[in-house]
């Protein structure tokens, strides 16, 4: 298509040029725009079915493009590297959607003695302003100068965050892929097969920001399982008129976010498959370039048991997502 661009400029008629040129370029622009919708779609329709697949082994996503990954040696300005200044670090961000087990993974990660993953840097909206707060966010996290309880500070071999998809992300996604491939930043992706799952813990923790079922205080991830037992206790209603386009929506937009950032170096993982096999956490090591160690949490899941225990009005919901493409997350558990 660039080659035909390239059109010696007859000196006779120059409107008549112009107007060719810019029909041209419209008809062009257009083309583009549709392949891209195209492709969009049927990566949507991809992700999709592959979200379904929970029952059915199906393969799991891993991207790894084969390109070397940067060697990193940042000099932080607030301490010395010491010992650890000649050992390479990595840079990471685990891309994620709210109520996924980010959360847990982190905790995952930051028990292996090397890595340090800062939490959800992007909560706090003046520091995803614009683009100039990101980068200037990000470049403090990746010179190690980001100093939070999951620092390790001189020793740390891979560094990084958890980052949701509507923290500005999605809306800087050009700058930020630029970003990633320049620095050298490797994305995790971390998603829910089973979104109705996602759904009521989204719908219960919201509603405990308010009742605060544990003594009067808020958390979105507990140590007992008496702790979860309260804060199962509490049943949300999901309105059965928007389940349907509310996981639809869901799917959308992470199949989008795959799409963008499918030119960086990266990993996609299930939570479910995390949860059903840890052995999953040494591809995570491996891609990150770390010895591979045993990670250890001490979360302990809120909704345990089957979906039908935790939905008020289950009936509801099985006869809308009955006989559709959603039907397996009625049924899904994963084993542990
Ligand atoms: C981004 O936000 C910061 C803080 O409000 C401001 O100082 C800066 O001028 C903004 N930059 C751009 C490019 O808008
Ligand atoms: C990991 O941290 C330990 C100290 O906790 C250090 O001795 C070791 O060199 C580090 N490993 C890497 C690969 O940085
Ligand atoms: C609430 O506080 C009481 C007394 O401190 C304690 O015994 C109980 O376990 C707490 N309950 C929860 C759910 O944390
Ligand atoms: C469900 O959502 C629709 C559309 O927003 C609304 O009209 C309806 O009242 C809601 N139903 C319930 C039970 O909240
Ligand atoms: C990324 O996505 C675009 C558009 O869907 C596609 O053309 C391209 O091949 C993908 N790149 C990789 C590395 O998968
Ligand atoms: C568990 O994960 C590992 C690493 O990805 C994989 O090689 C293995 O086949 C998985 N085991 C099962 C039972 O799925
Ligand atoms: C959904 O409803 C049907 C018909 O009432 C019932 O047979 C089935 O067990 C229900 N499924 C779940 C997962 O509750």
């Amino acid at each position: 298509m660039q080659d035909s661009l390239i059109i010696k400029p007859p000196k006779k008629s120059p409107v008549l040029l112009r107007m060719a040129v810019l029909m041209f370029a419209t008809v062009c622009s257009v083309y583009i725009c549709s392949v891209c919708l195209k492709q969009i779609s049927t990566q949507a329709r991809s992700l999709f079915q592959n979200m379904q697949g929970i029952e059915s082994p199906i393969p799991n996503k891993f991207i790894m493009l084969e390109e070397i990954p940067h060697l990193h040696y940042p000099k932080p300005t607030t301490f010395s590297r010491a010992e650890c200044a000649h050992n390479p670090v990595q840079f990471f961000a685990v891309l994620s959607i709210q109520r996924s087990g980010s959360g847990w993974f982190e905790t995952l990660l930051n028990s292996h003695n090397n890595v340090s993953s800062n939490g959800e840097i992007f909560s706090m909206k003046d520091r995803r302003k614009n683009i100039s707060t990101i980068v200037q966010t990000l470049d403090k996290v990746y010179n190690l100068d980001w100093l939070s309880s999951a620092s390790k500070n001189q020793c740390t071999a891979a560094v990084g965050f958890k980052w949701m998809l509507n923290q500005g992300l999605m809306e800087h996604h050009k700058e930020i892929v630029e970003y990633f491939k320049h620095k050298g930043v490797s994305a995790i992706f971390l998603f829910r097969r089973n979104l109705l799952r996602r759904m009521v813990s989204m719908l219960a923790n919201s509603y405990d920001r308010n009742a605060k079922l544990l003594n009067g205080t808020h958390k979105s991830h507990v140590h007992t399982p008496e702790e979860a037992d309260t804060l199962s206790k509490y049943k949300p209603s999901i309105n059965s008129t928007l389940l349907i386009s509310d996981l639809k929506q869901m799917e959308v937009i992470a199949a989008k976010a795959l799409n963008y950032f499918n030119s960086t170096r990266n990993m996609i993982l299930y939570y479910e498959d995390l949860v059903g096999n840890r052995t999953k956490l040494n591809d995570v090591q491996e891609f990150l370039g770390l010895p591979v160690m045993r990670l250890t949490s001490r979360q302990v899941k809120i909704h345990r048991g089957g979906l039908s225990d935790h939905v008020k009005n289950w009936d509801d919901v099985n006869k809308t997502l009955t006989g559709t493409v959603y039907e397996s997350f009625l049924h899904a558990d994963y084993q542990s």
